[in-house]
């Protein structure tokens, strides 16, 4: 990159939500902006607007919250702006050029927040047990972060992670995957759905030591990067109830889609595929249960008509999306794979959610792929289903 593609030429003004900010202008989204800002991440605050009023609510108290990496403030001052019962709002950046414009955009919206320019797992630690709410919202992974997190996070609070190293966690890349989350990724069909299981599995691995353990209340996976919610407890004995329900492996065949997974760090699974004998592929380990809370997604959608979001219609169709796919098994199936391996053109998603649905299995899309589908039907009686229905749509 050209040194000018960073230095700031004038300033720039930008709407988001219920505020304006100004920052630096650059000409290319990137770390090395004097400030940063991406506009594409609105879709991801407007969504942590909707998750943080669903929590304030159910928590029944103000609640304050940390923005560990504030970059120019527009999340830390929409959450200070937007949010009903809102505490105190701390902002945090490492950058002091961040913390200048931090400061000057909250006082431009005649808001009050606390400012602090310190390394993240330095705050984290200085202010244990402070916090209702911590947003992690770095460059690339969180993973540095996590034990601070797990050491500094009280109970009963929510912690909101972004990870925008999605080639990692989805298995593009093994190894960075082994040495940040510890753990091996798949890249399959639905390798965004391993990705973001491994990240969650990380977290709930991380925080054990501190005896504390992890709800998930929304994760998705959208552009470039991954975004879960999830409330933490505090428990001995829960946390380890947690862990060994819910860490795991997901096993894989590619030859002919055949997946199943299994309980606990130990495997406990032949490595030979049932159905055609290929030697299987293990991901993991990684969190195995549930990813979404139907009752807390239900609740962020109604609060959708109550707050002024630009992408209110966008947030409708993933939030909508992720509370069907809330109850559905592990994985889902690639209507489009399946019918490549059978060698026939694959027939209409709505077709075969309402034939598996005839027939008693369970059938949901999924917010991972627009032509996936999460079933409890076994991979055989599935592909005959897509067969069938491909040969029905031939003969009209
Ligand atoms: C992705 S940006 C944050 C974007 C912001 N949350 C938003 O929604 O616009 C990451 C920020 O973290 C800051 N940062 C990087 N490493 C840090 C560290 N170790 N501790 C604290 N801040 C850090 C950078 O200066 C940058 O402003």
């Amino acid at each position: 990159m050209d040194e000018t593609d960073i230095i700031p030429k004038k300033f720039m003004t930008i709407k988001e939500g219920l505020v304006e900010i100004s920052i630096p202008e650059f000409e290319k989204i990137s770390s090395d902006a004097p400030v940063f800002y991406n506009p594409v991440m609105e879709f991801n605050r407007d969504i942590s607007i909707l998750a943080l009023q669903q929590f304030q609510k159910e928590l029944e108290k103000p609640i304050n919250i940390c923005d560990l990496f504030g970059g120019s403030g527009i999340r830390a001052i929409r959450y200070k702006k937007e949010l009903e019962n809102v505490g105190e709002v701390s902002v945090n950046d490492i950058s002091s050029e961040a913390i200048e414009f931090e400061k000057i955009n909250s006082e431009n919206n005649n808001l009050s927040l606390n400012f602090h320019q310190k390394e993240a797992n330095i705050l984290l630690r200085e202010f244990r047990g402070k916090f209702d709410v911590v947003d992690v919202d770095p460059f690339g992974t969180p993973s540095y972060f996590i034990d601070s997190l797990g050491y500094s996070i009280k109970k009963n609070s929510m912690i909101c992670v972004t990870a925008t190293d999605t080639s990692a966690l989805c298995g593009t890349y093994i190894e960075p995957c082994i040495r940040k989350y510890n753990s091996k990724p798949n890249k399959s069909e639905y390798c965004h759905e391993t990705g973001i299981r491994i990240l969650i599995g990380f977290i709930a691995l991380r925080f054990g030591k501190y005896k504390k353990y992890i709800e998930p209340k929304l994760s998705h996976s959208s552009q470039h990067y991954m975004r879960l919610y999830l409330k933490v407890y505090k428990s001995s004995k829960s946390t380890d109830e947690s862990l060994k329900e819910n860490i795991g492996h997901i096993i894989h065949c590619n030859k002919c889609l055949y997946r199943t997974f299994s309980k606990g760090l130990a495997l406990a699974i032949n490595i030979h595929c049932p159905e055609c004998g290929e030697d299987l592929i293990i991901a993991g380990p990684l969190w195995i249960g549930k990813i979404q809370d139907q009752k807390f997604i239900d609740g962020m959608i109604n609060e959708i008509p109550l707050k002024n979001l630009k992408t209110s219609k966008k947030i409708l169709k993933l939030l909508t999306t992720c509370s069907e796919e809330a109850n559905s098994l592990i994985t889902f199936h690639d209507i489009h794979q399946i019918s490549k391996v059978l060698k026939i053109s694959a027939p209409k998603l709505s077709e075969v959610l309402k034939t598996l649905k005839k027939e008693g299995f369970s059938a949901a899309r999924t917010h991972f792929n627009p032509l996936g589908i999460k079933t409890d039907c076994d991979i055989n009686s599935l592909k005959k289903i897509i067969y069938d229905l491909s040969i029905d749509s031939k003969a009209i």
